[in-house]
């Protein structure tokens, strides 16, 4: 089997010029790289307790889903402003390329449970720093963090690092 890295398309200027686009459907229409994929985040979690798999729209969605699934947690969406029909709380924050809302159910996180957030790739650190404040909020302890990909230059990693982040591959 190729390692996870072969997988990853790389296309330059994507979204806009000087930016190198790292293509998460390329790993995911090859069979063996979903499954790769999907098993190489799930081993981050070994040995660790907690509750529920929190993942958000969209490409969190791939990821999260399948590893609540194989270890039998629950999963709760953090989904894009509007969407969600029930109480909800919101945040709003900036994201590489604008700034977008996000929302969860108001009663999806209880008071002390132990919270695993994925998602495919952690740029500035945006979008997960949105919902460690929407979880924490709800009471949620935020056990760990998890990442197919890690884009180091923009720095996530320093933003969130008072978090036991971890990432698959790791692209400067
Ligand atoms: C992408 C990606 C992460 C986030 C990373 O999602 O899937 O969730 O951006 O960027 P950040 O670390 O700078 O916040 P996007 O908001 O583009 O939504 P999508 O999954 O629906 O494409
Ligand atoms: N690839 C995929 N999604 C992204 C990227 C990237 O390089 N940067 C910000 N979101």
């Amino acid at each position: 089997m190729k390692p996870i890295e072969e997988y990853v398309v790389s296309i330059p200027d994507f979204p806009e010029q000087g930016v190198i686009f790292r293509d998460v459907t390329s790993v995911l229409q090859d069979a063996e790289g979903l499954h790769l994929a999907i098993d190489l985040m799930q081993e981050k979690l070994e040995g660790l307790d907690f509750d529920v798999v929190v993942g958000p729209e969209s490409r969190g969605f791939i990821f999260g889903v399948p590893i609540a699934y194989n270890l039998r947690k629950p999963f709760v969406p953090v989904r894009k402003k509007g969407k969600l029909p029930r109480e909800t709380v919101s945040i709003e924050y900036e994201l590489e390329y604008g700034t977008a809302s996000i929302e969860m159910h108001r009663d999806s996180i209880k008071p002390g449970q132990r919270v695993v957030i994925v998602d495919d790739l952690i740029a500035t650190g945006g979008t997960t720093e949105a919902i460690i404040k929407l979880v924490e909020g709800m009471g949620g302890e935020v056990s760990k963090v998890i990442f197919l990909m890690e884009l180091a230059g923009l720095k996530g990693r320093q933003r969130l690092k008072d978090y036991d982040l971890d990432s698959v591959i790791t692209y400067p």
